[in-house]
């Protein structure tokens, strides 16, 4: 069996009712009463099989809904998958991705391999071509997303790949549709690169498996080259935080930079942007131990740290034309006899102190060595992003990341972002008020206030190390899983950032065009 299902994605010009495939996906909106003209010739060649399925109420276009009505000689597919999109007139691209996620999840459920798409068709001409087939792709690999590497006993098996093909009679639309097709699959591999690593457990990735994981990236890639510093080299440059949270487990830390340079001279006189996140391959807690109910789940607290990486993957396949930094500071927090304590004050890489009150508290600890890393080299806009705060789960939920910053022009252009990719974002403060609830009475900093604003106290620690750089911070940690499937993935590791990320970077290189 493969690691993760392969997945195949083309366009195929043919006419939708002839479309030979295991699974047809037509999209169909909760209030329009009238199939729409492709629907209507399936209907009419299904003997009314869809209106059937419509007035017994089986289907009433939900989003994440579907339902299946079965081929025969007249249409050249084995089923037709009828996919809710809800109202029209709250559609949006997203909507799209979605249903191309529930169509792919359904497909992998009933092994179907190969799967036309026509879910764009019901959109008509209201959504840009090649946006549309850039969510059809990202739906695509996001749905049909299952993490099974471990598992050798497996009852039915499963598809080893899917292939899909984004369908439609007309060559001059399918050629726009191609275009974002071949982005949308990046982002979508780049993604699911990033699920299998979060998911991984902690035996089995450590702070320098990741290290080589980001390596193996820079090998493949001609704008890529990566630079860990082991521990020794940390000691020699200062990097307290980092050693600090480390110095507790045999898995000793690493800290990971990769960088992307644009093959186009042209393009790499412009800014230098860093993505900074947090890998923390296993939080226990540290001394200051974490109770043990769900503590398996601490797994993902890498996840920041893991956006980073598969966004560094997807720009670097898209080359984009621009300066990335990807920096990545990696440790395990684990208690023991040389782990560091309550109590402790740590010299940062900044050259600030912090005394440290909780050992829990240990994404701050390394993040602000990676953010004045990144300060160092000059950077020109700083992005950090991390599992960081239970707080911010409280506060959002488990439906968006907190965004936090020093910018409101970089805020803006994040929020546009989430729009874009469908990862959603919401802003929370971080200033000076927050700021002053980290000050210690024995160090510069401490590394936690009291019980309110965890989130926002925990972003304004970190707003400490980056100067004056434009800086913005997303707080992950109620989007790091699901914790059961949905309509449109798998349970585990959500891969989230990834596709904001490079969103946000795609979008700073457009303008920066023009
Ligand atoms: N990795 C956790 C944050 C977290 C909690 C992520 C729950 C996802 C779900 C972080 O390192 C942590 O332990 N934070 C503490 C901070 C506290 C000690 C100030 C927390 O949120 O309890
Ligand atoms: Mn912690
Ligand atoms: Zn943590």
């Amino acid at each position: 069996m493969k690691e993760i299902i392969d997945v195949e994605l083309k366009t195929r010009k043919v006419d939708f009712s002839r479309c030979k495939t295991d699974m047809l996906a037509v999209g169909l909106f909760s209030d329009v009463k009238d199939l729409d003209k492709l629907n209507k010739e399936l209907n009419g060649k299904l003997n009314g099989a869809i209106n059937h399925v419509i007035r017994l109420g089986d289907f009433q276009g939900k989003e994440g809904t579907s339902a299946v009505v079965y081929g025969n000689e007249q249409v050249g597919a084995k089923r037709i998958l009828l996919t809710g999109l809800g109202e029209k007139k709250k559609a949006t691209l997203d909507t799209l991705r979605k249903a191309a996620a529930h169509a792919a999840k359904k497909s992998v459920e009933t092994k179907a391999e190969t799967v036309g798409l026509a879910l764009h068709k019901a959109f008509g001409g209201r959504l840009d071509a090649a946006a549309m087939g850039q969510a059809c792709a990202e739906g695509t690999y996001f749905g049909s997303y299952r993490y099974d590497e471990f598992i050798t006993e497996s009852e039915n098996g499963r598809l080893d790949s899917l292939k899909v093909e984004l369908v439609d009679p007309d060559s001059v639309k399918l050629q726009k549709l191609k275009k974002g097709l071949a982005d949308g699959a990046t982002t979508g591999k780049a993604q699911s690169f990033a699920r299998t690593l979060g998911n991984r457990p902690a035996n089995v990735v450590t702070p320098a498996s990741l290290a080589a994981v980001a390596k193996e990236l820079a090998h493949g890639s001609k704008t890529l080259s990566c630079t860990v510093f082991d521990e020794k080299q940390m000691k020699a440059k200062g990097m307290g935080g980092v050693l600090a949270v480390g110095s507790g487990s045999r898995n000793a830390p690493r800290f990971i930079v990769l960088k992307h340079r644009p093959a186009d001279k042209a393009a790499s006189a412009g800014p230098t942007v860093a993505l900074v996140g947090k890998a923390i391959t296993f939080d226990s807690g540290g001394i200051s131990i974490k109770p043990s109910a769900n503590m398996e789940e601490m797994k993902l607290d890498k996840c920041g740290g893991i956006a980073v990486l598969g966004t560094m993957k997807a720009i670097a396949e898209l080359g984009l034309p621009l300066n990335v930094l990807g920096i990545v500071p990696s440790a395990e927090n684990m208690p023991s006899g040389t782990s560091y304590r309550p109590g402790d004050i740590i010299n940062t890489f900044s050259g600030k102190t912090v005394e440290v009150q909780n050992t829990d508290a240990e994404g701050r600890m390394i993040l602000c060595d990676g953010l004045h890393y990144a300060v160092k080299q000059k950077c020109d806009i700083i992005i950090d992003i991390a599992t960081l705060t239970g707080a911010c789960v409280v506060a959002l939920g488990k439906h968006m990341a907190g965004l936090m910053g020093n910018d409101d022009g970089l805020i803006k252009q994040l929020q546009r972002a989430s729009q874009d990719c469908g990862e959603k974002v919401w802003p929370m403060p971080s200033g000076e008020e927050y700021a002053k609830e980290m000050k210690s009475k024995i160090a510069d900093l401490k590394n936690i206030s009291g019980r309110w604003g965890g989130a926002c106290t925990a972003a304004a620690f970190l707003g400490q190390f980056v100067g004056d750089t434009t800086w913005a911070h997303l707080d992950m940690a109620g989007v790091w899983s699901f914790e059961k499937a949905t309509e449109y993935t798998a349970e585990g590791a959500s891969g989230y950032g990834v596709r904001l990320l490079t969103a946000y970077l795609v979008n700073l290189a457009r303008a920066r065009k023009k």
